[in-house]
């Protein structure tokens, strides 16, 4: 009954990102779009739904969790969530609590994530100018995020820095943004742009920035040594000699990663996207709401799971945005 979950292409499935709701108070431009629709707040999982979802995927082998939003910070009590998870780290079962923030509610919340027993955070910033930094994520402030940082750091938690490559607007700040990280001990991570959800007029072949190409500009001043360690996420790393630092790549355009992929997303409704990059999605609330035991979840669960495709099928190479996919990041936290 407890074995493990497993799809159809042998894949043990150990890694769950939860979305906690789909607002955050940023609108990055490769995200959404200025105009979003929100979800009414009545279709959210409650806390206590979040929780028991959760505790089943724990029991069916999950070993990571990974809180995501829109921003996960501003769900109303998200901290009694988090509490609560401790629970599973402390026996064990869970093996990884942690969260991808914006950043900006990390000066209030650090402290106490690190109490419950979150060790490292991934913070998303793209750019280390406060003009571009308000350009790109429309209504973001830097010197808030960096007081986010800064309170991580203090905390005692490991910061790693997600960075999208795009071309044309950070392609100048490489060298700067590694430094800055080096200089504060944190790790990062470079990500290609993904063609989710309909962003206005943003065009998202011409901000395609391939980490081949800026991998080859790192090295022009830099020696990189791959790495064979993982963290359990898709991203791989090398270490920069000069520094000792670790950067990661995730490649879904230039090198597609699926063959390894050990998780799934449930978005704040309940639904489950067994894949990033498929429109495929199953509902788990309804099972979830429909008996106080766990067994019509856990079915519905297994079910899920036995859906899961193969990998996405994101593809520029012809010049157009193969694999675009209609929902934005932001539905399901990347
Ligand atoms: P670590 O635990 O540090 O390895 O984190 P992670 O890379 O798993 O999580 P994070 O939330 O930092 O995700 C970074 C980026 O990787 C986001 O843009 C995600 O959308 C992307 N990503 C994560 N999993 C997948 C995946 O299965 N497929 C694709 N295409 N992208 C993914
Ligand atoms: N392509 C790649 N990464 C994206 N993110 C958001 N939208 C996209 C996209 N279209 C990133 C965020 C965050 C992570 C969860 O996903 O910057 O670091
Ligand atoms: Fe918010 Fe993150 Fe999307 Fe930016 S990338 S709008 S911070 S959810």
């Amino acid at each position: 009954m407890n074995a493990p979950l497993i799809d159809p292409f042998q894949r043990a499935i150990t890694y769950l990102r939860l979305s906690v709701t789909d607002r955050c108070d940023f609108r990055c431009v490769y995200c959404m779009s200025e105009n979003m629709q929100f979800l009414p707040k009545k279709e959210l999982l409650t806390l206590e739904e979040l929780d028991r979802m959760c505790s089943a995927f724990i029991r069916l082998g999950v070993e990571k969790l990974r809180i995501t939003g829109g921003e996960p910070l501003v769900r109303r009590g998200i901290m009694t969530f988090f509490d609560g998870m401790a629970r599973h780290l402390e026996s064990g079962a869970l093996k990884e609590l942690t969260l991808t923030t914006n950043g900006s509610q990390l000066e209030k919340y650090a402290d106490a994530l690190y109490a419950a027993g979150v060790r490292r955070v991934n913070i998303s910033l793209d750019t280390l100018d406060e003009d571009k930094f308000a350009e790109i994520t429309r209504w973001g402030r830097l010197p808030q995020v960096l007081r986010g940082v800064e309170a991580a750091l203090k905390a005692g938690l490991r910061v790693k820095i997600n960075v999208v490559a795009l071309k044309g607007f950070n392609e100048s700040e490489l060298f700067d943004i590694a430094v800055w990280c080096a200089e504060h001990d944190m790790d990062l991570t470079f990500i290609e742009v993904m063609p989710m959800g309909d962003i206005g007029n943003e065009n998202r072949l011409g901000q395609y920035w391939s980490l081949k190409d800026l991998r080859a500009t790192l090295a022009e001043q830099f020696e990189l040594t791959d790495l064979a360690e993982r963290s359990g996420g898709p991203a791989r790393y090398v270490r920069i000699e000069e520094t000792g630092q670790k950067i990661g790549f995730i490649t879904p355009l230039t090198h597609n990663f699926c063959e390894s992929c050990n998780r799934v997303r449930i978005t704040c409704t309940g639904e489950i996207y067994t894949c990033l990059g498929q429109e495929g999605k199953s509902d788990l609330r309804e099972p979830l709401r429909a008996s106080e035991a766990d067994a019509p979840l856990e079915e519905a669960i297994r079910a899920a799971i036995g859906l899961k495709p193969k990998g996405h099928d994101f593809d520029y190479s012809r010049q157009e945005l193969g694999g675009q996919m209609s929902r934005h990041m932001s539905h399901t936290g990347g």
